[in-house]
């Protein structure tokens, strides 16, 4: 049972506005974490500041991944209250530039955190003196997982060409899509609108345009707002774990299922190909290694991701997007 669902909380978890890449996606074991890893390696290396939080709230092992067997800090003493600030329990890293958030594991129901709880650690975020944050999140569609993905601006979806992948990422990308639209009607009387027991005889609208057309009859007050909402979604897909030329081209299939089904823009933002070196790297756990292999593929096209990245959020800075480049 979530602590925070719509209809249990008035309070809904804000967005940030800091320069947030969240990385998650259904599935377990599709390369998330790599790929949080192997953008805030290229971040560090672009010379720009980067912090790598473990938003695996159940599930915290990033530090593992990179070398770490038991962080000295972690958000547990941020929740607990020991510290104030996140960037007090900021670790370095052997990778240049990039600092690690690590998750807790200490007290169990903190997996779960609750809406204080959560709004505190979004507040923190949001003061966290970076140039991008990466936020690493777990598998699943729990909600704290979809909230925090949905708070962060940027938001990947890595998902592999496996079939059971591939299902797993359009199920996140419409999860994802219910709940924003759920939270922007939290007001009105169609709070319920996903809800399968309270529209039992009623069929649960599944597009965009069937959503629109229920909240131009039920909540038409709420209407701009779910519609901004939408607007504001833009999900990107990640295909990491592409062997061969048509794995390659499972983004776009994804994104065609989800126009032609959900009536959704959704991006592919890049395809990572399957690369043995990246699997070896995975399991010697040395961060500072990362890199030393100069023919890695899935390191290549991690770096177009990069790349691409920053050059769009530099090429539109807002006030609160400033993307200060490392002294
Ligand atoms: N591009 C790649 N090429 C080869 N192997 C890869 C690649 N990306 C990931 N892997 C392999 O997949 C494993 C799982 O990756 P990772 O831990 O990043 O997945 P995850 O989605 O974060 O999993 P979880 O949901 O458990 O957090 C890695 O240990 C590595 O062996
Ligand atoms: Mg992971």
């Amino acid at each position: 049972m979530e602590s925070l669902g719509v209809g249990q909380q008035e309070g809904v978890i804000g967005e940030l506005s800091k320069v947030t890449w969240a990385v998650g996606g259904g599935k377990g074991g599709v390369g998330k974490s790599l790929v949080a890893i192997s953008l805030a390696y290229w971040l560090g290396r672009l010379k720009r500041r980067a912090i790598l939080m473990d938003g695996d709230l159940g599930g915290a092992n990033l530090h593992t991944m990179l070398g770490m067997r038991i962080p000295q800090k972690n958000l547990d003493d941020f929740i607990l209250k020991r510290v104030d600030t996140l960037d007090d329990i900021l670790l370095p890293t052997s990778m240049q530039g990039v600092q690690l958030l690590a998750g807790g594991s200490e007290v169990p129901a903190l997996a779960n955190p609750n809406f204080a709880q959560k709004s505190r650690i979004l507040r923190a975020m949001q003061n966290l003196e970076t140039d991008v944050l990466l936020v690493d999140l777990g598998a699943g569609t729990s909600l704290n997982t979809l909230d925090l993905f949905l708070a962060c601006p940027r938001k990947l979806v890595v998902m592999t060409p496996q079939p059971t992948s591939i299902q797993n990422a359009y199920g996140f990308v419409k999860a994802a899509f219910y709940r924003r639209i759920t939270r922007a009607l939290r007001r009105t009387q169609l709070k319920g609108l996903f809800d399968v027991s309270a529209n039992s005889d009623e069929p649960i609208p599944q597009s965009v345009e069937e959503v629109l057309e229920e909240v131009s009859i039920g909540a038409p007050e709420a209407l701009d707002e779910v519609r901004a909402a939408i607007d504001d979604l833009r999900l990107e897909l990640v295909v990491n774990m592409a062997r061969d030329p048509k794995e390659h081209k499972v983004g776009d299939l994804i994104r065609e299922v989800c126009k032609k089904f959900l009536g959704l823009d959704v991006r592919v933002r890049g395809t990572i190909p399957y690369d043995p070196g990246m699997e070896k790297w995975a399991k010697t756990m040395d961060a500072g290694a990362l890199g030393q292999d100069t023919g890695s593929s899935a390191l290549r096209a991690a770096y177009e991701i990069a790349y691409e990245m920053i050059s769009e959020l530099e090429a539109t800075p807002t006030s609160e997007q400033s993307f200060r480049r490392a002294a």
